[in-house]
């Protein structure tokens, strides 16, 4: 079985947002202003994705496991920054009826942030051009043990792929199009079970560079690629 993505829905995508501190650094600013035109870029690709006729989910790359090794200081920047974007993005949720969601341990954040992510989660959810999923303290591998742990948990004896695929905190599972910006080519631990046919593109061009004709030109070379799914 062979078809190309002109047939195949392009349904669920996924980002790894990298580059923010390289970005600041050519320009001799401060890395937290990467973080913040950053930000920007979510915005825009947000709406380009809600207008999109396919995308129904794009999940975002915001802060891994890993991110809390960074210097205090820039922790505690990214946790105010995400707060201030929820903050102000909600207008634009509503607008491009978005529904927000996150996935990922979020029970160590403070309580107003945790808070934040709540009331949006709650003020969103009847949106249905889009659902915009942010990765947050998140590992892929921490969300399969969890899921498998749940499961043997409520008495399964043996796990199917579809049992364990609905288990996950990500609400739709399989991923068709994974991107990362800036030159690395890595999947970083990001929906480890998900990616398992997505197609991967690394561009070289920053987060903070990222435009929605640059997702829209990838998304043009996705539909002309050949998916097998193991078939010939
Ligand atoms: C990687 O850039 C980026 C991250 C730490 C994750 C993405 C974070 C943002 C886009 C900030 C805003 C997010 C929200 C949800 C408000 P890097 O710092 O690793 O860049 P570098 O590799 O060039 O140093």
């Amino acid at each position: 079985m062979s078809e190309t993505h002109e047939n195949a829905p392009l349904k669920h995508l996924a980002l790894i947002m990298d580059g923010n501190g390289r970005w600041a650094k050519a320009r001799g600013l401060p890395r937290t202003k990467g973080h913040e035109k950053g930000a920007d870029t979510i915005r825009d690709i947000t709406v380009y994705c809600a207008n999109h006729p396919q995308i129904e989910s794009v999940t975002y790359y915001a802060f891994s496991t890993e991110n809390w090794k960074r210097p205090k200081l820039e922790v505690e920047f990214l946790m105010k920054l995400l707060d201030r974007y929820l903050q102000s993005e909600l207008e634009t949720y509503m607008h491009h009826n978005v529904r927000f969601m996150a996935i990922g341990n979020i029970e160590v954040f403070s309580k107003a942030l945790q808070k934040r992510i709540d009331e949006t989660q709650q003020k969103t959810q009847h949106n249905t051009a889009l659902t915009q999923i942010l990765a947050l303290n998140y590992g892929g591998r921490a969300e399969i043990l969890y899921a498998v742990n749940r499961l043997i948990a409520n008495g399964k004896q043996e796990i199917s792929e579809e049992a364990l695929s609905k288990a996950l905190q990500t609400p739709y599972s399989d991923i068709d199009l994974l991107i990362r910006t800036s030159g690395e080519e890595r999947i970083s631990n990001f929906l480890l079970w998900q990616i398992s046919y997505a197609e991967l593109f690394f561009t070289p061009t920053t987060w903070p560079d990222f435009t929605a004709k640059e997702l829209d030109e990838i998304i043009t070379q996705y539909k002309t690629r050949q998916r097998r799914f193991g078939g010939i």
